[in-house]
C-alpha cells in the first residue's frame, strides 16, 4: 500500500518526539492507519544541531517555507509562532492542496478561520489535536465526539507550564522563578515563556476550545487574560488554609451578553476535580445538554503526548477522514464578538 508521504518542520521538542514515536510505534500505526505513515523530509534552523536521532536518513531541506513544494501528502509544522514561517508554510501548503497538521494554537487562534477555509476551498484537511491539552483528545472529543450537544460551558486547566508551577509552589513552597526554570527545561514552556505565565497560551487554546464548542469562529481578541506572574506562594497557602487552590482557568460559557471567554487564575475548592489535576496535567470540562458533563484529562504538554497527538491527525487523514477543522465548514462558523465587556 502506499505510504502516507509527510514534510516535517520543526525538530525540537514535538518534532523530535515525533520521529521517536514512529519509529518506535511504526508497525502498529501503519496496521491502525491502513498503510505506513513515513517522514521522508525535514527542516529546522540548524542542521548541525545532534538531535540525538539518525537525521541522515530524511532529505533536508534549507528553507523551511519550501516543504510546501515536497513531493508529499502532507506537511506537519511543528515550529511554532503566530505569523513568520510556520504561517507562509500553512498557506503555501494548503494553497498546494496539501493537508496541514499543527500542534500551533497560536497561528490557529489568529489565523485559524481563514486556514480552515483554504483547506476547505483545497478539499485537504487542517488538523490541530495537539495545539490544546497535548496528548488529551480534547479537539476530536468536542468535535466529534460531542457533537450532537449544545455545550452550555467548556472549561479547565489549559496550561502544563502554568499547572507545574502553581503545584510545585503548593507542594513545595519554592519560588515562582526557580519552578518556571525547571519547566522550561523539561521542554513544557513556549519558546517566549511569558505567553504561558501571562495567560496568553491558555487564551490562544480557549479561543479554539470555544469554537470547537459553540460553533463561532476562533477569536483570539475575544479573549480576556491573566496569569499567574502575580501569584506568591503567600496567596497559594492563604487559599490553601481557607480550603481553595489556586489554578489557572480558561472559560467559555454563552451568557446573553454573548460568549465569555476568559482566562484567570481562580480558587478552586478542594472538593472539585480541577483542584487535584497536578504537575502539567491539562484537564477540560464540557458540559452538554443530552451528554452532561464531560472530563477530558491527562498529560498537557511535553515530546511524548504532544507526539501522540500529532501523528493521531496523521492516522486520520491517511484513513481518509477529511472532516471540517472546526465544529462545521468555515462559512457556518459565526461571528461572535466580545461578551459585554460590563459582565466580565
Ligand atoms: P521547540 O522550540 O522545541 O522547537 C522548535 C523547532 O522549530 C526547532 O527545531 C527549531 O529549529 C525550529 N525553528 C524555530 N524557528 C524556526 C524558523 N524561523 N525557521 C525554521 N525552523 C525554526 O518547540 P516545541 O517543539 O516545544 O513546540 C513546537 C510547536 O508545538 C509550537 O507551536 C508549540 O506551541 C507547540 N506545542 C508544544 C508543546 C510542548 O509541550 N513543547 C505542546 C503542545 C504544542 P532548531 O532546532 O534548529 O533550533
Ligand atoms: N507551553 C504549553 C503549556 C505547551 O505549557 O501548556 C503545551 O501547549
Amino acid at each position: 500500500t502506499k505510504p502516507l508521504r509527510i514534510a516535517l518542520a520543526g525538530l525540537g521538542t514535538v518534532g523530535g518526539g515525533v520521529i521517536r514515536l514512529l519509529d518506535t510505534n511504526g508497525a502498529l500505526i501503519a496496521r491502525r492507519a491502513g498503510r505506513p505513515i513515513e517522514i521522508v523530509a525535514v527542516s529546522a534552523r540548524d542542521r548541525s544541531k545532534d538531535r540525538g536521532v539518525d537525521m541522515t536518513r530524511f532529505e533536508w531541506v534549507d528553507d523551511t517555507t519550501a516543504l510546501a513544494q515536497a513531493d508529499v501528502d502532507v506537511v506537519v509544522e511543528l515550529v511554532g509562532g503566530s505569523d513568520g514561517p510556520a504561517l507562509t508554510l500553512a498557506r503555501t501548503t494548503l494553497a498546494a492542496g496539501k493537508s496541514f497538521v499543527t500542534a500551533n494554537k497560536a497561528m490557529l487562534a489568529h489565523h485559524g478561520l481563514e486556514l480552515a477555509r483554504a483547506a476547505e476551498t483545497a478539499g485537504v484537511a487542517l488538523k490541530f489535536e495537539a495545539a490544546v491539552a497535548g496528548g488529551v483528545p480534547v479537539i476530536k472529543g468536542l468535535r466529534e465526539g460531542a457533537a450532537a450537544n449544545e455545550i452550555e460551558r467548556v472549561y479547565g486547566i489549559l496550561n502544563g507550564t502554568c499547572n507545574f508551577i502553581l503545584s510545585k509552589m503548593e507542594a513545595e513552597g519554592r519560588d515562582f522563578a526557580d519552578v518556571l526554570a525547571e519547566a522550561q527545561a523539561l521542554g513544557f514552556a513556549e519558546s517566549d515563556p511569558s505567553f504561558d505565565i501571562d495567560g496568553v497560551d491558555a487564551a490562544h487554546k480557549l479561543s479554539l476550545l470555544a469554537s470547537l464548542a459553540f460553533g463561532t469562529q476562533p477569536a483570539f481578541g475575544d479573549v480576556a487574560a491573566a496569569g499567574i506572574r502575580h501569584v506568591l506562594a503567600a496567596d497559594i497557602a492563604e487559599a490553601a488554609a481557607l480550603g481553595y487552590r489556586v489554578r489557572l482557568l480558561g472559560l467559555a460559557e454563552a451568557g446573553p451578553g454573548g460568549l465569555f471567554q476568559r482566562v484567570h487564575p481562580h480558587l478552586v475548592p478542594v472538593s472539585h476535580p480541577l483542584a487535584h489535576v497536578t504537575g502539567a496535567t491539562n484537564a477540560v470540562v464540557a458540559e452538554g445538554n443530552f451528554v452532561g458533563r464531560l472530563l477530558f484529562q491527562g498529560a498537557g504538554a511535553g515530546d511524548g503526548p504532544t507526539a501522540s497527538a500529532v501523528v493521531a491527525d496523521l492516522i486520520d487523514i491517511a484513513r481518509g477522514e477529511f472532516g471540517p477543522a472546526f465544529a462545521m465548514p468555515a462559512d457556518a462558523l459565526t461571528a461572535q464578538g466580545p461578551a459585554d465587556a460590563g459582565e466580565r
